[in-house]
């Protein structure tokens, strides 16, 4: 079946008892069990071990990936977390995409580091760094593809056979173009992660994760540590994600048209420095963009001439987009990741991986294209 039926369909069922459309929230802490001999016989025990409706999106994003299994966080960094504790254990190194996630960075660098874990930060969208980076020790090949803010794209098929060449696990945070654009475990990867709070709820109500392993057998490893870390997702923020999955390609194709539009403008204005979106011929990257995954997504940065100061003023002047955090809703947010998300990176590590001081990053949602070119071009004209 096709990615928009199984996107609604997959993982959910008519409540057996009510009928109930919607898998109801399972707000319970326990379940009873039929007797001692019977125990988990309807397949629950405890909130924290599995839950209903947490369920019902598990095998939903599972279904979505291609894997095996899914654990649900109760954050995309639980998430981040817990692949890493799961994977890794004391004297273990893994790579890392020198542009992944500010949170991923500050885990890796300020916590993990503490427990005897050794990481290093290498530019993966050369395969050959991966490859050369490896070491005796190392484990798990960690990517972020397109990478936040940078969009730095890293050749998935092509670390995946440096990975299974030398028996590593190759884990891809998936959040910025969710399964409908992009399937690492088609690639070869092992498993796929997800901010869930992003484009897969899509609607700024929730934070969430969600990992998605290609075998039982990692799955299993992911979901011990889950369980006995207690990092769960719970079942209200199950049930809203559940009803964003509904509509994520209807919304991913949608936002995708805008930020096309939206980078087109932006690349022609003469007041802009520079643009980078997948989708433009002049990214980089743009063949691979285009033949790795399905739709450029709608995220992107650019730089206004006049540098940081000019920047702050258009971030602070702009209608319509809304100045947060964030990505992947229906809202356009602007945000300015030197300050805001990747403010735990240190100037110089942001300066060696190219988070630029002026880059101001779009989070393109679902209003009109018109309303939201024409709100920066209002704030451009004030730069
Ligand atoms: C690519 C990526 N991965 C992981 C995270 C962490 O997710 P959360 O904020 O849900 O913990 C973020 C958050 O912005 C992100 O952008």
């Amino acid at each position: 079946m096709g990615f928009s039926t199984r996107q609604i369909h997959a993982g959910v069922t008519p409540d057996p008892v009510t009928g109930s459309i919607l898998t109801p929230i399972y707000q319970s802490t326990t379940f009873a069990q039929d007797s001692v001999d019977e125990y988990l016989s309807k397949g629950f025990s405890y909130s924290r071990s599995g839950n209903p409706t947490v369920q019902a999106l598990e095998l939903k994003l599972a279904d979505l990936e291609g894997g095996e299994a899914c654990a649900a966080f109760s954050t995309g960094m639980a998430a981040v977390h817990g692949v890493m504790l799961a994977m890794l254990s004391a004297g273990d190194h893994a790579i890392i995409s020198d542009v992944a996630y500010g949170g991923t960075y500050r885990l890796t660098t300020q916590v993990l580091n503490r427990f005897g874990l050794e990481f290093s930060f290498v530019d993966t969208s050369d395969a050959s760094a991966v490859a050369e980076a490896v070491r005796d020790n190392t484990k798990m090949v960690f990517t972020e593809t397109p990478a936040n803010p940078t969009m730095k794209t890293s050749d998935l098929a092509a670390i995946s056979e440096i990975t299974q060449a030398r028996g590593l696990v190759h884990a891809v945070d998936n959040t910025f173009l969710t399964p409908y654009y992009q399937r690492p475990l088609e690639l070869g990867c092992d498993i796929s992660l997800h901010s869930t709070t992003k484009y897969i709820d899509g609607h700024n109500a929730t934070v969430g994760g969600a990992v998605v392993s290609k075998t039982a057998e990692l799955h299993e490893k992911i979901a011990f540590i889950q369980n006995s870390t207690g990092s769960i997702m719970s079942p209200q923020v199950a049930w809203l994600t559940l009803q964003g999955c509904k509509t994520l390609s209807v919304r991913m194709d949608q936002q995708s048209a805008n930020a096309m539009a939206i980078a087109s403008f932006l690349e022609a204005h003469p007041k802009v420095a520079q643009v980078c979106y997948p989708g433009l011929e002049s990214f980089a990257k743009h063949e691979l963009a285009s033949t790795q995954a399905s739709g450029y997504g709608a995220m992107m940065w650019f730089e206004v001439k006049g540098g940081l100061a000019a920047g702050k003023r258009l971030m602070d002047n702009i209608d319509v987009w809304t100045l947060a955090e964030n990505l992947g809703s229906v809202e356009s947010l602007i945000t300015h990741p030197v300050t805001m998300t990747h403010a735990a990176v240190e100037p110089e590590e942001r300066a060696r991986v190219g988070i630029l001081d002026g880059l101001i990053r779009l989070s393109v949602g679902l209003e009109d294209a018109e309303d939201l070119i024409g709100a920066l071009e209002t704030a451009l004209e004030q730069v």
